[in-house]
């Protein structure tokens, strides 16, 4: 009886083991669908949206096949950022709604399996938070070590480093006679990580959001949390590579940053089945293994910027031309990274980057093959896919006319610089050109006054181009973008070589197509992406075509933005 019992306990500890770690992994096959709150759907009129408005779309997430939502932050703000100055780490802002309403909204994901991962905004604080507001008063304030402060002379700042914001990153406080550090707006001011008592704080209001059942987080910033103790001045360069170096270890991914990270996990995130992500800023790809691997005990994975940055200068965001090769090169390394690593994420746009569509397709002549396209490569690499709300329709750039249509804290301070020396025309078209309310624009479900976004006036412009691109009129439409997305999202989900198998770019130096296979045991898939507005060729031996964004095949005669799914077999 009691070997019996025995064997009972040691099958059944297995089957919890086993079961444990396909639910410790439940991210490995998930995409995140990114949701801007501000954006999504306003529910009451103000022409914010609110998560009352996002409780009441749930089902059109759920009818895209949406398993995993990142939201943006919800916190109490005074929005200089949008969210991303928090004053309040566990209250909802009341623009957004109650937490009786966080509450029916998570229950509402529940049901339908729908997961949510939160923004961790802890590089720093609003100037407006009850700790800084405290700590400004005088330097024996309990608080005041919560920030970052440097004595010095007004005028003066203690050396050259700079927001990314515009301007020093050093702001005078008079009751002190310091500078405080910030850097983003003067309103969002850098958190002093090296005081134990306030990493205490952060970790509490983690556990506050994990225990209400979120899934993780999105860490905002995260590589900024520890910067250089010397407060050394940055060495500037024009080149990338040369400026990544010069900030690296003094504004960013300074000495304590494992130690940080590690103790974070240690206290918070290792007690929950969860998924991180954090954002990768100014470390380049080569050097994120020690954040994402698993023995390190961080974070589970990382978004890097290395591909962003091929198209404009990383210092003045002035465009450049796309070089094809070296942006395919730049997924393709993650992709060549799979075996030892595992997965890490892949995305094309979010809401500090302008519209995808614009910028990788064509949001004109070809909008559908392109949008098509770049859904196809997103679905198809070997990473956790990310998209932002809209992209699923096609949503793109539109036209910033003057400063009162701009919202976007960096795009006022770069208009502001700018007017001072160049005619408004020329300033509004640079904006426009990089502005991230292109991405923050509301979203377009009908065609309807406002996009049916909401019965008041939107706190920023609706693109025109709503009257057609919108959910109600794609739903119907099989050919729609939204339909792509739909197919695509399952193609992934039943075909594991797409989440787990090997990849490999066959075709590297190719300067229009993207040409890779994704390979798992006997199952292969071989994806042809044409990147370019132009007819191509490409040959190559196809399979049983399983996707496409044609109605028909030319095999080797590639059309604009052609792209296919074979299964090899
Ligand atoms: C991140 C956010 C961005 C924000 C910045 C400062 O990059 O994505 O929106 O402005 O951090 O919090
Ligand atoms: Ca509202």
């Amino acid at each position: 009886m009691k070997k019996i019992f025995l064997n009972l306990l040691i099958v059944f500890s297995t089957t919890i083991t086993v079961f444990g770690q396909t639910q410790g992994n439940w991210w490995k096959d998930t995409f995140i669908y990114q949701i801007y709150p501000r954006s999504f759907q306003d529910s009451n009129g103000d022409g914010i949206g609110d998560l009352k408005g996002i409780t009441s779309r749930l089902d059109y997430l759920k009818s895209l096949g949406v398993e995993t939502i990142w939201l943006s932050p919800i916190f109490k703000s005074p929005m200089d950022d949008m969210g991303y100055d928090i004053s309040n780490y566990t209250m909802i802002d009341p623009i957004f709604g109650t937490m009786a309403d966080f509450d029916e909204m998570l229950a509402g994901m529940k049901k339908r399996n729908i997961r949510l991962i939160l923004d961790l905004v802890v590089n720093h604080t609003s100037d407006e938070h009850p700790w800084f507001k405290e700590a400004r008063k005088s330097k024996d304030n309990p608080y005041h070590d919560y920030y970052i402060w440097k004595s010095g002379t007004k005028g003066v700042p203690p050396n050259n480093w700079f927001s990314l914001f515009g301007g020093s990153a050093w702001e005078w406080n008079e009751a002190t006679q310091e500078y405080f550090l910030h850097f983003f707006s003067k309103k969002q001011v850098d958190l002093n990580w090296q005081n134990p008592k306030m990493r205490d704080e952060i970790y509490k209001a983690m556990t506050f959001w994990l225990n209400k059942g979120v899934s993780g987080y999105r860490m905002d910033v995260i590589t900024f949390i520890s910067k250089s103790p010397t407060f050394e001045n940055i060495k500037f360069s024009s080149n990338r590579a040369e400026m990544l170096n010069g900030l690296n270890g003094v504004v960013f991914n300074g000495p304590h940053i494992h130690e940080y990270l590690k103790e974070m996990n240690d206290r918070v995130l290792s007690k929950y089945n969860l998924y991180t992500v954090g954002e990768g800023a100014g470390i380049s790809l080569n050097n994120i293994d020690p954040f994402i691997n698993p023995e390190n005990h961080e974070l589970q994975t990382f978004y890097t910027f290395d591909h962003m940055y091929l198209d404009k200068d990383m210092m003045t965001n002035k465009p450049t031309k796309l070089d094809l090769v070296k942006f395919k090169a730049a997924l393709s390394a993650w992709g060549n990274k799979l075996d030892t690593r595992g997965l890490n994420t892949i995305y094309l746009g979010n809401h500090d980057q302008v519209r995808s569509l614009s910028r990788f397709g064509d949001d004109k002549v070809y909008r559908n093959e392109s949008g098509k396209m770049l859904a196809t490569l997103l679905f198809t690499q070997a990473n956790i896919p990310f998209f932002l709300q809209g992209d699923e329709l096609g949503m793109s750039n539109t036209t910033f006319k003057g400063k009162e249509e701009l919202r976007d804290v960096f795009a006022i301070n770069a208009y502001n610089q700018a007017i001072k020396r160049f005619p408004v025309d020329s300033v509004m078209k640079s904006i426009s050109a990089i502005t991230r309310d292109q991405s923050r624009t509301p979203f377009q479900w009908d065609n309807s006054a406002n996009a049916g976004f909401s019965s008041g006036q939107p706190w920023l412009k609706v693109n025109s181009n709503y009257t057609t691109v919108n959910v109600k009129n794609e739903k119907t439409d099989p050919n729609s973008i939204f339909n792509f997305y739909k197919k695509v999202i399952k193609l992934r989900k039943g075909n594991p070589a797409l989440i787990q198998g090997a990849f490999n770019d066959i075709a590297p130096e190719h300067p229009e197509v993207y040409a890779y296979t994704r390979e798992l045991n006997s199952e292969k898939c071989l994806i042809i992406l044409n990147l370019t507005s132009k007819n191509t060729i490409f040959s190559y031996k196809p399979g049983k075509l399983i996707l496409s964004n044609y109605t028909d095949d030319k095999g080797e005669a590639l059309r604009p933005y052609e792209a296919k799914v074979y299964k090899i077999q």
